[in-house]
């Protein structure tokens, strides 16, 4: 029985199932009839050319991209294009492959639909940090919806790359440095784009691709692309886990990182594109390279075009995003013996399988509804959902004296680069949004707060002193103006209006492209010239609320110590002017908790709440100087994962355990009782953690293994309960075996990974 979780625009999302249905033994026989039939009218080449998947747009650059791509289609050399935008341009390339070709096999179109369509949600670190997997499935539905309208029915969505290193740009486009709480966004997107039904789509739904296979978030130094060492037992316990949810819950596709496992290009790999992902992981869709993956293992250096691409196929991988290596030299390869034409049917097989199971044998239109454009993109609900959507990710990181909520009728001066920018709202892989639409803060902030309410604005800085930092660092071709007036005179004038002003809102932190892909930052504080700014702005006295927007975990250890308040806001999608504004004035009470750690500084990273202990822990009894701590730095983060705070303030009543041991077949109970002691109702995300005490390997000092998010009215108390069993307790050991290990776990319960209550058992032998 499928159960009916919520119905919020009406939209019905259901559960009960815990993955995809598989398809039926009757269902699958009838696709295998139909696939089977169908390549034995193909050729060669019109095998080859179903791996083929050239980009459409300009979205981002690559080399050995077809010019005529016209007459590719026409000729069978096509299997999908990407990044095209307009129902009717994507339906007119669709009637030359199904008119215009011989066998007319209807091509599948993709997008990086990352964090919404049209309707814009927030950057999926951002999601990360709602801790509401309800509200991502929501988010990631409407995409469907929209995408599916527009001609798009597949996406490069989950991005599910663990990262613990907040240089790397791309831990905007990914879920955080937690496995457990990853797997819980990674489950939930393929939900909301690909539905929870089973294999076959409805035609508002699209195929979700997991990327980036695998450990992409992990590059040394924090360098986009660049290398990356692990041991096994890391990748399955700490990396893997995502990855896995997301082929669980049906993913139909996946994507090969651009890095290297192991020695070897993710692209290449078989061990991890078969033995992994097919073989131990049941996954059966089909795999795509990154953009150009197959091309770049020439300069990986293991080999020309001719011999990657036969590498490529014979790891496992279907599809050639780009590089048209497959479809340049598969051929010469089948001739010289490097690769079996069972090679190359088995790849195309699978590409014609997902194209059935879209249905876009039964009509190639289906994704392509005019009508439905006009009704289903950017609507009402959808922006409604959006911005409340939003305004549940930003995380209140300091509220000293309670300054925020502001009220509605104070004089408030906003200050910043980023207080009047519409195209830098919707943050980065915004590839459907319509940059005219989104709000800028400041309109947000005086829409919100009416008519009488006095709103003075000066820009204060440029986004950085180096001019070329600035371009690199906002929108694809956007760029926020840059002021020509020195810095001096920028900051006088901001001055000038925070004296006048009860309330200054600094609106300072990243412009949208200084995070996200190659956008990778060695500093990750405020950029310089706003540093100034905001340095001389907390000078005055004034009350000032920094309203950060960051697209990764930024180090803020002076405004930690300065600025009386600070909302982390992220990048929150076309209505995140609106929700900003909500939160500001108290409309909606921020929930957001932190999906990775706030380290101090660059020194400390990689910093992560779930590390090892090691031999000499900093509380160490045993020795006294030589333990392992810098010098010049505390080892704990400026904000832990997990944190976030809010108007109103959440009391904890004792942890308690159903009891304190268990045996193998059975579990116990975590509680604790959670009291709104404010004035304001609020949500608060309460988060089980256990520590195995003693293992046959190390063990991380925590690991989140639960959490809810609870709503509670002032004054209200709920008890919440976490059912500990078994399964939760494994972990791959050593020989990669998945196994719990009796002995004793510390549980800890708390609204934050750095402030929990502690409770032991013993888990029987
Ligand atoms: C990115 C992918 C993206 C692809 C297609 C690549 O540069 O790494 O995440 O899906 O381009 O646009």
């Amino acid at each position: 029985m499928k159960k009916i979780v919520t119905t919020l625009l009406g939209l019905a999302l259901t559960a009960g199932t815990l993955c995809a249905q598989p398809m039926s033994a009757p269902d699958k026989a009838k696709m295998d009839r139909f696939i089977d039939k169908l390549m034995k009218r193909m050729t060669l080449e019109e095998k080859i050319g179903q791996l083929n998947l050239p980009s459409a747009g300009d979205i981002t650059t690559g080399q050995a991209q077809s010019s005529d791509i016209g007459g590719a289609i026409q000729r069978g050399e096509v299997g999908g294009l990407f990044n095209i935008k307009g129902v009717e341009k994507i339906r007119d390339v669709q009637r030359v492959a199904v008119e215009e070709s011989r066998l007319g096999i209807p091509l599948i179109f993709g997008m990086d639909v990352i964090h919404g369509y049209e309707t814009t949600f927030p950057i999926p670190l951002a999601l990360t940090a709602t801790w509401n997997p309800e509200a991502v499935e929501r988010a990631a539905r409407i995409a469907a919806i929209e995408a599916s309208a527009s001609g798009i029915c597949w996406t490069y969505s989950p991005m599910t790359d663990i990262s613990r290193d907040p240089r790397w740009g791309r831990v905007a486009e990914g879920v955080g440095e937690d496995p457990f709480l990853g797997s819980a966004m990674a489950r939930a997107m393929v939900y909301g784009y690909q539905g929870r039904d089973g294999w076959r789509y409805a035609n508002d739904e699209i195929m979700a691709c997991v990327k980036h296979f695998a450990l992409y978030g992990a590059s040394e130094a924090g360098r986009d692309y660049n290398t990356v060492d692990m041991s096994r037992q890391r990748m399955y316990n700490e990396y893997f886990p995502p990855y896995k949810a997301a082929a669980e819950a049906g993913a139909g596709s996946f994507m090969a990182s651009f890095n290297e496992v192991e020695g070897i290009p993710a692209t290449a790999n078989r061990w991890l594109m078969t033995d992994v992902l097919r073989d131990e992981w049941g996954f059966e869709g089909f795999v795509v390279t990154d953009y150009t993956g197959i091309y770049e293992m020439i300069a990986h250096g293991i080999g020309d075009l001719q011999e990657v691409s036969a590498r490529a196929l014979q790891a496992g991988i279907d599809m050639d995003m780009v590089s048209e290596g497959f479809l340049r030299t598969l051929k010469a390869s089948l001739e010289a013996g490097k690769v079996t034409e069972a090679d190359i049917d088995r790849a195309c097989r699978r590409i014609l399988e997902a194209k059935y199971k879209l249905g876009l044998f039964d009509d190639p239109y289906r994704y392509c509804n005019p009508e439905r454009v006009a009704r289903d993109v950017y609507t009402p609900e959808h922006c409604a959902e959006a911005r409340r959507t939003a305004a549940e990710s930003f995380v209140l990181l300091k509220n000293e004296g309670s300054i925020l909520p502001l009220k509605k009728n104070a004089k408030i001066a906003v200050v910043g680069p980023l207080a009047s920018s519409r195209e830098n709202m919707p943050g980065t892989w915004s590839v459907a949004t319509d940059f005219t639409k989104p709000h800028t803060l400041l309109e947000g902030l005086r829409m919100v707060a009416g008519d009488d309410a006095e709103i003075l604005y000066a820009k204060g800085s440029n986004i950085c002193y180096d001019p070329e930092l600035e371009a690199n660092s906002t929108v694809f071709g956007r760029t926020i103006a840059r002021d020509n007036r020195s810095d001096r005179e920028m900051i006088d004038e901001a001055l000038r209006l925070a004296a006048e002003a009860d309330v200054v809102v600094a609106a300072l932190g990243e412009p949208s492209e200084m995070s996200g892909e190659c956008s990778s930052r060695s500093e990750i504080g405020i950029p310089d010239a706003q540093q100034a700014l905001l340095r001389e702005l907390v000078a005055t006295g004034k009350p000032v609320v920094l309203v950060l927007f960051a697209g990764r975990p930024m180090t803020l250890s002076w405004e930690a110590e300065h600025v009386p308040a600070i909302l982390n806001v992220w990048f929150g999608g076309t209505q995140a002017a609106e929700a900003i504004a909500d939160v500001l004035y108290g409309d909606v009470n921020p929930s957001g908790k932190l999906p990775s750690t706030f380290p101090r500084n660059v020194g400390q990273i990689p910093l992560f709440y779930n590390h090892k202990n090691t031999g000499r822990p900093l509380l160490s009894d045993h020795f006294e100087k030589f333990r392992s701590n810098y010098l010049d730095v505390p080892n704990t983060p400026l904000y832990a994962f997990g944190y976030g705070l809010s108007y109103t303030t959440f009391e904890y009543g004792p942890l308690t355990l159903s009891s304190d041991r268990m045996t193998a077949d059975g579990s116990i109970e975590a509680s604790v009782e959670v009291t709104n002691t404010g004035d304001r109702a609020g949500a608060e995300v309460v988060q089980l953690y256990i520590r195995d005490l003693v293992g046959s390997t190390t063990r991380p000092v925590q690991e989140l293994k639960g959490f809810e998010k609870v709503q509670l009215e002032p004054g209200e108390t709920k008890r919440i309960s976490f059912r500990i069993d078994n399964e939760l307790l494994k972990f791959y050991n050593h020989d990669l075996e998945f196994v719990s290990e009796p002995g004793e776990f510390d549980v800890m319960v708390g609204g934050s990974s750095d402030r929990v209550q502690h409770a032991t058992f013993t888990l029987a032998e």
